[in-house]
């Protein structure tokens, strides 16, 4: 059927616990009513991972957005906007960024904005395969299969330059053909959907608002791996990337386009969901695959590398979801296009989430390269209140710090280390001046200390006594010797810890006390905190 207009409502993990649901169905019942049910169609859409407040609504064809839509603004939005085709200006959604008009092309402050990994999230509903297909999904995966050798695959994805978007920036290609060329018959393909790095939604937004790009490219990179089995380890506490997925793996198999000769290319493949309980060490590859084979969620000791010796020990290629969503645009559009956007040594585009003490936080795909003030200050909208910049953990409590000298350093997982930085899943958590670095590095700290999966004595006991000593200064305790022996514990930590958790737990607290050295000489020497919030410094103003 042919419908005149759209009703897109966000039913995303943001929007459900606030009554989305609900508005789709109240939009269902008053379009009924009013006879419209004929030429408008209400369908659900994945957030848009802006700035745009939930529940939303998009109207097209006329792009509209209404935002946040109240189950009251229903009938109104309908009887003016769907009969009479007058837009509802007061409960349209306008960007405080820009100070636009909430048209879905303008919304982003964003001509900085570049969706590739995004390209779909927002604009279909995810639950309809044809919505994907409308927009050349399954195109890629078509062409893999009819022209295309494994090898042919794993040289584009290498050609194209893409570094896996998990963290550690490691060459997808690359990857691939380790795991192509180690000998075995069975294979695997891992989609890594843990995100289990605090301030990072990436990934959610991407499953829930597009999960069949992630099916198209887990079954490619099986062609090309030569694995006929994927597994999709998805946090729990991520039901609606689950529900979606699920009924996409379903469409996707009705379709012929998972299962059994896929298109009748002889080449079968077939994916299962798997729910990781939330612990963050469960996304580190190694601790995934034995979670995912019903074992303790602790990692391995590496090598063998996963390409070599994986799941069931047999080769296994993991890659994270982001890294996935740019399979299916590089196989039709070819590497040279993908090597056009970003760096010439980090080609495409990055998702980054902003949080923090932030104008505006959300999430904003925008070509790598970028630097964190215009992140921070054009996309981001600045710090509120007009405070300045303290620092901005990229990558969460395990990427790398930088501090505003910094703010014109090219965004990408090749120039932050030359800061002792790491750009990591492209979390960036702003924090202004108003924060104490004792309360900042502890807080880090304290989430290491509850991460931590015990197996190994540096990440165990050395977290507890980063923690115990920062509490100390904060008490008053603190001496010279105390920020001494932080030191030695985080370098040691960092040499000795089994895995890349324990590793990188010290990172924020080694930075900083490089960098706010004489904050933290403030701290132990003059018991005083300079910036007056942390327990230090509220006892002095009691003891006085
Ligand atoms: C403690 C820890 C947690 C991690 N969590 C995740 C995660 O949530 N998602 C993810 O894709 N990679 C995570 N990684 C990185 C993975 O081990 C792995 O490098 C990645 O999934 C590979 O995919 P990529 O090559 O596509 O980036 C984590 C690593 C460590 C050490
Ligand atoms: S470093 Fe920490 S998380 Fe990793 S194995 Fe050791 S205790 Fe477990």
């Amino acid at each position: 059927m042919l419908y005149r207009a759209h009703v897109l409502v966000e039913v995303s993990s943001n929007s459900v616990p606030l009554g989305a649901l609900q508005i789709k169905e109240l939009f269902s019942a008053e379009i009924k009513r009013r006879g419209l049910s004929q030429e408008v169609q209400v369908l659900e859409t994945g957030s848009l991972g802006s700035e745009i407040p939930s529940p939303f609504v998009v109207i097209y064809p006329d792009n509209v957005i209404y935002a946040p839509v109240h189950p009251q603004d229903v009938p109104r939005i309908v009887e003016e906007h769907l009969l009479k085709g007058r837009v509802v200006e007061e409960l349209r959604f306008k960007t405080p960024s820009s100070g636009g008009v909430g048209e879905l092309v303008s919304t982003f402050p964003l001509q900085k904005e570049r969706r590739v990994v995004l390209r779909n999230s927002g604009f279909i509903d995810p639950n309809n395969i044809e919505d994907y297909i409308a927009r050349d999904g399954y195109q890629a995966l078509a062409k893999v299969l009819s022209s295309m050798k494994p090898l042919d695959v794993i040289e584009e994805v290498k050609a194209s330059g893409l570094l896996g978007r998990g963290g550690a920036g490691f060459p997808t290609g690359l990857k691939w053909e380790f795991t192509y060329k180690a000998p075995g018959e069975e294979k695997f393909v891992v989609c890594n959907a843990d995100e289990g790095e605090p301030g990072t939604f990436k990934d959610r937004l991407i499953l829930e608002g597009d999960p069949h790009s992630i099916i198209e490219a887990m079954t490619i990179a099986g062609y090309a791996v030569g694995a006929s089995k994927g597994y999709i380890y998805v946090r729990a506490e991520y039901p609606q990337s689950i529900a979606h997925l699920e009924k996409a793996i379903n469409q996707a198999r009705e379709y012929g386009l998972l299962g059994k000769d896929i298109l009748g290319s002889g080449f079968s493949f077939d994916i299962k969901i798997r729910k990781g309980a939330g612990a963050y060490v469960c996304g580190e590859e190694t601790a995934l695959l034995n979670s995912i084979e019903g074992g303790r969620g602790e990692p391995r000791i590496k090598p063998p590398y996963p390409p070599q010796k994986g799941l069931w020990g047999k080769p296994t290629v993991i890659n994270n979801v982001e890294t996935l969503a740019n399979i299916p645009p590089i196989i039709l559009n070819g590497a040279k296009w993908f090597k056009n956007i970003g760096t010439p040594t980090c080609p495409g585009t990055k998702v980054f989430t902003l949080t923090g003490n932030i104008v505006n936080a959300g999430l904003i795909e925008v070509p790598m390269g970028i630097t964190l003030r215009e992140l921070i200050f054009e996309i981001g909208g600045g710090i509120p209140g007009g405070r300045g910049l303290k620092l901005v953990q990229t990558g969460g409590p395990s990427g790398g710090t930088m501090t505003p000298e910094l703010l014109d350093v090219p965004m990408a997982f090749d120039t932050l280390p030359k800061y002792n930085s790491a750009l990591g899943s492209g979390a960036l958590t702003v924090i202004d001046d108003s924060h104490c670095i004792v309360d900042v590095v502890k807080s880090f700290a304290e989430f290491f200390l509850h991460e931590s999966c015990g197996k190994c004595t540096p990440c165990r006991i050395g977290n507890k006594r980063i923690v115990e000593i920062l509490e100390n200064i904060e008490r008053g305790k603190g001496t010279r010797e105390s920020l001494v022996l932080l030191k030695a514990l985080g370098e040691n930590m960092k040499a000795t810890a089994f895995c890349g958790l324990g590793q990188a737990a010290p990172n924020p607290l080694l930075r900083c006390l490089q960098v706010f050295e004489e904050e933290f000489a403030a701290h132990v020497e003059g018991k005083t905190c300079p910036v007056g919030v942390c327990k230090l410094e509220k006892k002095m103003v009691y003891a006085k």
